[in-house]
């Protein structure tokens, strides 16, 4: 599903000549025809995204984070009810790693999935801390603000890096309401 969405993504912002290029140009296992339910392994997408960056010289990251916002907004039509069960953003994120994630691998058995940890250090404040055997980072930076724009809250986020990708601090703040 993460791939079907990222070539349909590709497909809206760029063109449908640009999808047949980067599946030529990737040495794709799968041969590059994905369905929303098989299992891939994710250097091909890294090498989609790769291929992708060099024919529209947009950075990677840059190309990694637009994507996850546009995934979550497909993740959540495709399962509405994480959004019916959590009001604001903050209950939403604290569900990832011990509810939505937990589901997620229920659903999709196959599915290697990033762990997250929290700190609540201040009210309005929530610390999300990213790990994974996988160089995803921008995809969570993409997926954080997709949710902040869904619900359409003024939160601020620094990312701290821990190392290449595979680690990472998103420190969120609720603007104040005056
Ligand atoms: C803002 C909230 C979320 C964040 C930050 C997040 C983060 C991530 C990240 C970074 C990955 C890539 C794998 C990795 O890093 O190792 C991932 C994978 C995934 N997530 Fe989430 N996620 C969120 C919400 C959701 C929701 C709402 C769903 C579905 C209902 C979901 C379903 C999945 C699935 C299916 C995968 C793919 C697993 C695989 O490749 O095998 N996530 N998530």
């Amino acid at each position: 599903m993460v791939f079907t969405s990222f070539l349909e993504m590709v497909e809206n912002k760029f063109s449908l000549h640009i999808v047949d290029q980067i599946i030529e140009n990737s040495d794709l296992p799968s041969g590059g025809s994905y369905t929303s339910v098989g299992t891939y392994g994710h250097h091909e997408m890294i090498q989609l995204v790769v291929q992708l960056s060099q024919r529209t010289n947009i950075p990677v990251a840059d190309l990694v984070r637009t994507f996850g916002e546009y995934l979550f907004t497909q993740l959540i039509e495709l399962h509405p009810q994480f959004i019916q069960e959590n009001s604001s953003v903050f209950s939403f994120l604290q569900k990832v790693d011990s509810y939505i994630h937990v589901e997620v691998r229920k659903l999709y058995p196959g599915a290697e999935l990033p762990a997250f940890e929290y700190e609540t250090p201040v009210p309005g404040t929530l610390i999300m801390s990213y790990r994974s055997s996988r160089p995803f980072a921008d995809l969570a930076e993409g997926l954080i603000n997709g949710c902040i724009q869904y619900y359409g809250e003024n939160i601020n986020m620094v990312r701290e890096n821990l190392d290449e990708g595979t680690a990472a601090r998103f420190i969120l703040t609720e603007a104040e309401v005056k």
